[in-house]
């Protein structure tokens, strides 16, 4: 008999397989499904690729699918794909939406992103598969099966916030990108990347929140000892909806040209509310020398010291006496 975890696979690959069906070959998923990514500007060969699908409107239409083909019920609803509710009523957790598979980085699909196509302020944007025996979502990067060969090839991964982002920076020829989707990215995701390559670009929305991420981030992967560098896009804009409004050859020249190193992108970001206040001018050095103090070795360090210093036009020696003092305080 095959291992409890081995039959989460394996429906997850039965309801995968399912929601690819209905969106391809059923008038409601094409209809909704199919119409909904292409409105997007989505591709047919890229929405094969990420095997995207459709779940149907109704209220337990997969799990009676894979139910009638012999899948127990109880490895449905383990994967979560299957819910009973309090009155014994079995249904799927996805209805209606366009469904996001998710891989592990072996290829085996583990859960799902669902998105709904609602306009609803009260429906959550996206449902996700829940934790399961299979599925952690903090040791897992979207899209990082497709991307893995890529990202070692070019020796740096893209790292996006959502689903459509992925399929979009493929869509403009870029494979090497992954998403953190949704969780705030963790140490474990940034591990799982240093296992192809020791450099990273944030691409994350060009919102408050994507800011407020992106220098989290940063010092999350300064803090393992990676590379990282930045692209910033337009307010409002994440790269999904940015390649689609300037098309995939401006996109890719953008990602070339717009890459900043994290003190030039702190120093961006952070200057600009501080204008020629002494004060705040100040507690932002401290703050990108505390960045910097994050980064485990010395020589790599002193090298952004050496810029932080000619771009802030301050002494390298001040610099450098902040630098061992927030050193010595994390001993
Ligand atoms: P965003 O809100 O930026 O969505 O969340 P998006 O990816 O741009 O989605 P589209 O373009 O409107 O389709 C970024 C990611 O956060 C997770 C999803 O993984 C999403 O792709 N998320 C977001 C959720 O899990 N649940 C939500 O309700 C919203
Ligand atoms: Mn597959
Ligand atoms: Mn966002
Ligand atoms: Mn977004
Ligand atoms: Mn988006």
């Amino acid at each position: 008999a095959q291992s409890a975890k081995e039959s989460l696979y394996i429906v997850s690959q039965y309801a995968a397989t399912f929601f690819v069906k209905q969106l391809w070959e059923t008038d409601e998923g094409r209809g909704i499904g199919l119409s909904y990514f292409k409105e997007r500007g989505f591709r047919e060969d890229i929405l094969k690729k990420f095997e995207v699908g459709y779940s149907p409107d109704v209220w337990d239409a997969m799990t009676q699918s894979a139910t009638n083909a012999g899948h127990k019920l109880e490895f449905l609803e383990a994967t979560g794909l299957s819910i009973k509710n309090d009155n014994g009523k079995i249904y799927d957790r996805f209805r209606g939406r366009v469904m996001f598979p998710i891989h592990n980085f072996t290829g085996r699909i583990i859960g799902f992103g669902g998105r709904t196509l609602k306009t609803d302020k009260n429906v959550p944007k996206y449902v996700n598969s829940p934790e399961s025996e299979i599925y952690h979502k903090s040791n897992v990067l979207y899209g990082l099966f497709h991307a893995k060969k890529a990202i070692r090839d070019l020796d740096n991964c893209y790292l996006a916030e959502g689903y459509a982002d992925v399929l979009s920076v493929h869509q403009a020829g870029i494979e090497n990108v992954v998403a953190s989707s949704g969780t705030s990215l963790t140490v474990e995701q940034i591990k799982l990347i240093g296992r192809f390559t020791q450099n990273i670009t944030i691409l994350f929305d060009g919102d408050a929140a994507g800011i407020k991420a992106s220098l989290r981030g940063l010092d999350m992967i300064l803090e393992e000892g990676l590379n990282v560098k930045i692209v910033s896009f337009p307010d409002g804009h994440d790269p999904d909806s940015y390649m689609h409004h300037v098309g995939a050859g401006a996109f890719k020249t953008y990602l070339e040209q717009n890459r900043k190193d994290f003190i030039l992108y702190k120093a961006n970001v952070l200057l600009k509310d501080a204008g020629n206040d002494p004060i705040k001018r100040a507690g932002i050095i401290r703050d990108i020398v505390e960045s910097i103090a994050k980064i485990p070795d010395p020589i790599k360090a002193s090298v952004f010291i050496r810029e932080c210093s000619s771009l802030l036009e301050i002494e390298e020696h001040i610099l450098l006496s902040e630098l061992n003092k927030m050193r010595s305080a994390k001993l």
